[in-house]
């Protein structure tokens, strides 16, 4: 969408806060021994105590209220028995409708111990994610956040994962405009225009340049002995610069 209202900065922020809290409040629970849907569960509570509701499943009829995808599954992972372990990678994606209004985030969290590059992979995403927002403007070329996620790969020896990309969001989850890549595409003509609300949310790997579909159909896989990382915000760009809706307002 295209804001065009300060009352739809409001509605935008306050769903933003409300799925960064819900992010942030599953983040705290992840530890050894509990499951991917105890987890879920813990977060459909904290949607469902803030009036709002999850987007992939009132959007896709998704088996979740949240993504939560473990090691080689990076993404759209079914909350379901898997039960979290030392050393696993656990990216949770959060998204919600409160009165209208959408907003997505996301982020990968470590439990100990981990590997080098699990560290890495994780630094260097959410790296990539915070530069690509930094000094977007309306007049901007689209391809510009891919420009700049590709030269903050590049910069931490990472590789992109080509076929998952940022996109529009506030009035759905998925809108206008769709898929902009995590690379830089000279081809994409696409211009940033006052008020538009997109996601910022790279997907970086120590190995993987795209992701298959798993077991299920929803679950997005890398091969095995790779770590990938995904970090994701929904911002409004507006001539005074982005505005940043999804930042947690708990700790
Ligand atoms: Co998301
Ligand atoms: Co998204």
């Amino acid at each position: 969408m295209t804001i065009d209202s300060e009352d739809d900065v409001i509605a935008l922020k306050t769903v933003g806060a409300i799925v960064a809290n819900t992010l942030q409040h599953m983040a705290s629970k992840i530890e050894p021994g509990i499951t991917t849907k105890e987890l879920d569960n813990l977060g459909r509570a904290y949607l469902e105590s803030n009036g709002a509701r999850s987007a992939p499943e009132i959007t896709y009829n998704y088996p979740g209220a949240t993504c939560i995808s473990i090691n080689e599954c990076v993404a759209h992972g079914i909350p379901n028995d898997t039960i979290i372990r030392p050393g696993d990678m656990v990216n949770i994606d959060v998204s919600a409708e409160l009165n209208g209004y959408f907003g997505d985030t996301g982020a990968s969290f470590l439990v100990p111990p981990n590997l080098p590059e699990q560290v890495a992979v994780c630094m260097a995403a959410k790296k990539a994610r915070n530069r690509a927002i930094i000094g977007l403007r309306p007049g901007l070329p689209l391809n510009t956040i891919g420009k700049s996620i590709e030269k903050t790969a590049h910069k931490f020896g990472m590789h992109i994962v080509t076929n998952l990309g940022s996109h529009g969001v506030g009035r759905a989850l998925h809108e206008e405009p769709g898929f902009i890549p995590s690379y830089y595409d000279k081809c994409d003509r696409r211009v940033i225009n006052d008020g538009l609300v997109i996601t910022i949310e790279p997907f970086l790997s120590t190995g993987a340049d795209i992701v298959t579909d798993g077991n299920d159909k929803w679950s997005l896989m890398t091969p095995k002995g790779v770590y990938t990382a995904q970090y994701e915000h929904t911002v409004i760009i507006t001539k005074k610069g982005p505005i940043i809706t999804t930042i947690p307002t708990i700790h």
